[in-house]
């Protein structure tokens, strides 16, 4: 399939989403946006996919659908999570015919804690998230003799200007080293950072398109894999991005977070917090456990497609996520007290 007369794009107003329109349209075609909230002109509908029937204009069957609509928070409770990725990937299938070039986007870490999708117990994943989005990839196995399956890490913005449309997930970081809200990095310093920028994202998928629909499924993984920037260094470029624009804005520099181990931390410092610190603190301290575990990544990704290096991209991320969130970023930590 060289240009799909209709092509329908889910999540259109999400990081990714955004990125993949305006590749599409970079690539000659005039795709149509579906988010739950909408987006402006024309060419973009409100649906709250999977909890009210699609409107009209969205029958399908469609050339081709690309799927990013999903909420990617990792700390849904499991039925809100099957909610969020599950139940709307059925009803974005249903537009789809037998002809339409299924692209279903998903995440490097959908594999777990075993390595794969097969396993349908919430146990094989570190969250409700993984565990969600691995029941879609079996879904899309299960109901399309075709399909495209695009799995990729941490999304940071543009590589030009690292501009992103929506700015969730990693950026907890940047905003709770500017308010203190991490007294530490729980991290393996040497373990693995993986991450994309959201061109690398939107070509992929621009240039899946340009190729056609395969025959039965096609799995590709986009990431940097063993070149990845490890932990250590890239806490490094968020720090040198936050601190060069504090530096031009004259805010006081933020000083380099020591490092725990995540056994260090939960073995020690964490029941010694859970003793002294006050609720509203210990609630700060236990929000970012559910990062540790992608944060001590030492086995690489298998990847099939290696993205350029990206030590640049978070950067330039950081920097405009700074640039947009102004008062976040000018916020000065104040030290931890028991
Ligand atoms: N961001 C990452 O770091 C990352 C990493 C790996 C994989 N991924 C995958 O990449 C894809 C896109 O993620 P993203 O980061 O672009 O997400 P995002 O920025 O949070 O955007 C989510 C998009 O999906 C829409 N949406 C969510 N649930 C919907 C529903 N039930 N009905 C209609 N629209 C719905 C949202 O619309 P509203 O805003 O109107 O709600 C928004 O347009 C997802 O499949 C995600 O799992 C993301």
């Amino acid at each position: 399939m060289t240009a799909p007369a209709r092509i329908l794009v889910t999540g259109a107003t999400g990081a990714v989403g955004s990125a993949v329109m305006r590749a599409l349209r970079a690539a000659g075609h005039t795709p149509h946006g579906v988010s739950r909230r909408g987006g402006e002109g024309t060419g973009h509908s409100a649906w709250h996919i999977g909890a009210e029937d699609p409107p009209p204009e969205l029958r399908g069957p469609w050339d081709a659908v690309v799927h990013c609509a999903a909420d990617t928070r990792w700390n849904l409770p499991d039925e809100e999570a099957e909610g969020a990725n599950v139940v709307p990937l059925r009803a974005v299938l249903a537009l789809a015919g037998p002809g339409t070039h299924f692209v279903h986007l998903s995440s490097s870490f959908v594999t777990g804690l075993e390595g794969d999708i097969t396993s349908p117990s919430r146990d094989a994943y570190r969250n409700s998230y993984e565990w969600s989005k691995a029941h879609a990839e079996r879904i899309v196995h299960a109901e399309r003799d075709g399909a495209d399956i695009v799995r990729f890490p941490i999304v940071m913005g543009a590589r030009a200007d690292g501009a992103l449309d929506r700015y969730s997930g990693f950026f907890w970081l940047p905003a709770a080293m500017c308010n203190g809200a991490v007294p530490a990095l729980v991290a393996e310093e040497k373990g693995l950072l993986d991450m994309v920028s959201t061109d690398d994202v939107a070509g992929h998928v621009a240039r899946l398109l340009a190729s056609g629909p395969p025959d039965g499924h096609r799995l590709s993984v986009l990431g940097r894999g063993d070149g990845a920037q490890r932990v250590g260094d890239a806490f490094d470029t968020v720090l040198e991005a936050l601190n060069d624009w504090r530096a031009e804005h004259d805010v006081t520099p933020l000083d380099r977070l020591p490092y725990v181990t995540p056994q260090q931390w939960n073995r020690f410092y964490l029941p010694f917090a859970e003793e002294y610190l006050d609720r509203a603190q210990l609630l700060k301290v236990t929000a970012f456990r559910a990062y540790q575990g992608y944060l001590s990544v030492t086995d690489p990704f298998d990847i099939t497609v290696q993205v350029p290096d990206t030590r640049d991209v978070l950067y330039r991320s950081i920097r405009r996520w700074a640039e947009t969130h102004e008062a976040s970023a000018r916020r000065v930590p104040r030290p931890w007290r028991a």
